[in-house]
């Protein structure tokens, strides 16, 4: 089947390659020339696991292209997904200005029927703003034009577990009335699901808000995790053993209920925000929603504040030297967007503390976002970023960090403070091996 996408980013190009690796005849478009020309000889602009493997052998199959050329990505498919950034306005909703230009090249260029498929995360109504974008440029045409349906079809892949997510879907969504729309959109997912069908047919504004209800609903188990950690810290409890009591209930689970510094990423705080906006556009208040953007923009101070209360106030961290071990939003992505790490070193240098950072692959995207900062250096392992530390900071709990050498530690970074943003260590071990160790939800425990 002949599929063009639009946008070659996280959920771009991971669709585009997965259908392609599935059989499909793929075609990414995307406006940025860097992009494709990289692409062209092989190079990513993400890192995603188990990307690259699917991109190369598509790519020399010849199943996946990619292209700047609008028209011919038009031309190409039969079904165009749109998958382009919906990115937070300055009042905090859907910027749509993205979707709606590729859906005006789309009407631009299409000569027979398309299915418009909005992959991208949208606010509910915006299937019919694509409607009508269509629609008036073709009324501009002059001749026959050629009938076309948007669907909505959000994207659930988790990134750091794209590929996975994409070729094994726990649920395809499908918003559409249109019978037509709905036989060639169940030709491009039937290949994902010799299992069962995993389809979940529904009106295209339910299909909408399903994306937002699920990331407010993700969203709202993290802050609500970490207001019960804030609280147990401060009651002398220990949110692990609270989050094991409660995850054993079956309707609760233990799924997504780890307390930490605070959510980030691509989507989760830009979509419980824009939900807030659609509401609030129509006259509705969200205060549940509220909440939940409010406690996780606290969670992400919690870091610097433990540390500057540590050292005995803000002031006291001037020339200081911190140890960042995570940079990423989570792991096994190399995406930075509104990661609690930035948060904690924006802050860290307002003090005039100096930082020495490791990630596993975030350090390329990190040095593109914070070009030459004097106050940030990039080391080169988690050990070297230790060297004459005067704390250790974990943002992200990539798994080479839950059972380092605390002795090459302790060689490195006499100080012995750790602030564990991702409760990777047990308290009394930590107590015992004589480091001071502050994480969340848990005493403090200092020698
Ligand atoms: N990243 C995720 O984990 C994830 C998961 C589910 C849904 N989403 C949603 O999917 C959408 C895309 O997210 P992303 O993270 O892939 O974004 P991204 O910023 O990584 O990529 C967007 C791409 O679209 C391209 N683009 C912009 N205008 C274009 C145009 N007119 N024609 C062609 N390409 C164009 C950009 O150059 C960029 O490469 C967003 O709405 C997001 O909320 C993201």
């Amino acid at each position: 089947m002949k599929i063009s996408i639009f946008g070659t980013g996280y959920v771009g190009l991971v669709s585009g390659a997965c259908l392609a690796e599935i059989g499909h005849d793929v075609v990414c478009m995307d406006v940025d020339p860097v992009k494709i020309a990289n692409l062209n000889v092989g190079v990513l602009p993400i890192w995603e696991p188990g990307l690259d493997v699917l991109v190369d052998r598509n790519f020399k199959d010849g199943r996946l292209r990619f292209s700047n050329d609008a028209a011919q990505a038009v031309a190409h498919g039969d079904v165009q997904f749109i998958a382009v950034g919906t990115p937070p306005d300055e009042d905090g909703s859907a910027d749509l200005q993205y979707v709606l230009a590729v859906a005006q090249t789309i009407a631009m260029h299409m000569t027979n029927y398309k299915v418009v498929v909005n992959k991208s995360t949208v606010p509910v109504g915006t299937a019919d703003k694509v409607s009508a974008a269509i629609g008036a440029v073709l009324a501009q045409r002059t001749g026959d034009v050629p009938a076309f349906d948007v669907v909505s079809n959000p994207e659930f892949l988790k990134e750091g577990a794209a590929v996975n997510d994409f070729l094994h879907p726990d649920r395809i969504v499908i918003g559409s009335a249109s019978e037509r729309a709905k036989a060639l959109m169940a030709d491009v997912y039937e290949p994902f699901m010799r299992n069962h069908d995993r389809t979940i047919h529904m009106d295209v504004r339910s299909a909408e808000l399903t994306k937002y209800a699920a990331n407010a609903m993700l969203a709202t188990k993290i802050s609500f995790m970490n207001e019960v950690a804030n609280l147990a810290e401060r009651l002398g409890a220990d949110i692990e053993q609270v989050r094991k009591g409660i995850g054993s209930d079956p309707r609760i689970g233990y799924h997504f209920i780890y307390p930490g510094c605070g959510y980030g990423g691509s989507c989760f705080p830009k979509d419980v925000q824009a939900l807030g906006r659609t509401a609030s556009q129509i006259g509705y208040d969200t205060p549940l929603l509220d909440a939940v953007e409010a406690v996780n923009k606290r969670q992400k101070t919690t870091l610097f504040t433990k540390l500057a209360n540590h050292f005995g106030g803000p002031t006291n961290l001037q020339g200081k030297t911190i140890a960042v071990w995570g940079l990423s939003f989570k792991p096994k992505t190399d995406d930075m967007r509104e990661a609690p790490s930035r948060t904690l070193m924006e802050a860290l240098w307002e003090a005039g503390a100096k930082v020495q950072a490791f990630d596993p692959v975030a350090m390329t995207e990190t040095a593109r976002i914070y070009p030459d900062h004097p106050l940030l250096t990039l080391s080169v392992d988690k050990y070297a970023a230790l060297a004459g530390a005067d704390a250790l900071v974990i943002c992200t709990e990539w798994q080479q960090f839950r059972a380092p050498d605390f002795d090459e530690m302790e060689l490195r970074m006499p100080s012995k403070l750790i602030v564990d943003g991702r409760n990777l260590y047990q308290p009394a071990k930590m107590q015992a091996a004589g480091w001071n160790y502050l994480s969340v939800g848990r005493a403090a425990v200092t020698v």
